[in-house]
């Protein structure tokens, strides 16, 4: 699809839930139908404490993203599996740091898209793409890319809350071995998905979650399946963790509390 510029190829079905307008609900967005949110009333009667979550992974987004632009002098994102545009998107977070920050958003849902072209029409510093995120060639031949990121400089390849969207057969840990591999030292790889030490939580919101979605779904995996995409990668402090300990900031935030069914894990690594 690399070159073309609008590889749409699917269309919004509004009965059928998707990933994007599902998370869009349990982050108390508007973007989302009846569908969506029936699929997450019965997914919160499997794992009650999922709203929670999703806030937790949008605050670790948004601290991670501030944390490389302020800390790590990073100015160029990719986004990959970015979402419904809500409050407090990557571009608007690293351009408060830089106003010339540069952010490139994927999503294979055609409403991001949409919501997307609209929200930065007035933003020549950032795009949103429609792409399998799994299509690296196309991701990175793309023109909206090419003209946006410098891949000279260091770049931020952000992968939150996506990997369980993809199945293994789709070979997770070799798409990100991809784009690592063609960004230079120093840049970044944000990586966490939803994990769960019980079988038993892994085994029915798989299975509910590719049911109701029709098949756009991967697999919650367990956390020594995501330490694994970070071998050999220089991790920062503070490691791999539930990505609400992640430099946690000092504002009170709502917590999944002490035993959740599942969360959100993962963590940052640099390049070398
Ligand atoms: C849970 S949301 C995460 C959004 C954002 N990254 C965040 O953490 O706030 C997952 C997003 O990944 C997108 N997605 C799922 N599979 C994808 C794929 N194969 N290619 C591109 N995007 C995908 C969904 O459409 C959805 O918007």
């Amino acid at each position: 699809m690399g070159g073309e510029e609008e590889p749409v190829s699917h269309s919004v079905d509004v009965n059928v839930p998707s990933v994007a307008r599902m998370y869009d609900w349990l982050l108390g967005g508007t973007d989302n139908y009846a569908a969506d949110e029936d699929a997450c009333l019965q997914l919160l009667r499997i794992v009650p404490t999922t709203r929670a979550l999703a806030l937790n992974n949008r605050l670790f987004l948004q601290r991670v993203v501030h944390t490389l632009a302020t800390e790590y002098g990073i100015r160029q994102f990719l986004d990959h599996g970015s979402g419904l545009p809500t409050q407090d998107n990557v571009h608007q977070v690293a351009q408060r740091v830089d106003s010339d920050a540069r952010v490139v958003y994927i999503d294979n849902d055609p409403l991001v898209l949409a919501h997307g072209r609209t929200l930065l029409d007035q933003n020549d510093r950032t795009t949103v793409i429609q792409a399998e995120m799994t299509d690296t060639d196309g991701i990175f031949e793309h023109p909206d890319v090419r003209r946006l990121i410098e891949f000279k400089a260091p770049v931020a390849a952000l992968f939150v809350s996506v990997l369980h969207c993809i199945p293994d057969e789709d070979d997770p840990a070799g798409m990100i071995e991809r784009v690592a591999s063609r960004l230079v030292p120093g840049s970044i790889m944000v990586v966490c998905q939803l994990v769960s030490e019980h079988r038993h939580i892994r085994d029915s919101v798989t299975e509910f979650m590719a049911q109701s979605t029709n098949g756009s779904w991967g697999r919650v995996r367990e956390p020594r399946e995501v330490d694994a995409y970070f071998i050999g990668k220089e991790i920062l402090e503070p490691g791999l963790v539930e990505v609400s300990r992640w430099r946690p900031d000092t504002e009170v935030r709502p917590r999944q509390g002490r035993d959740p069914e599942w969360i959100e894990y993962g963590g940052v690594a640099r390049l070398r």
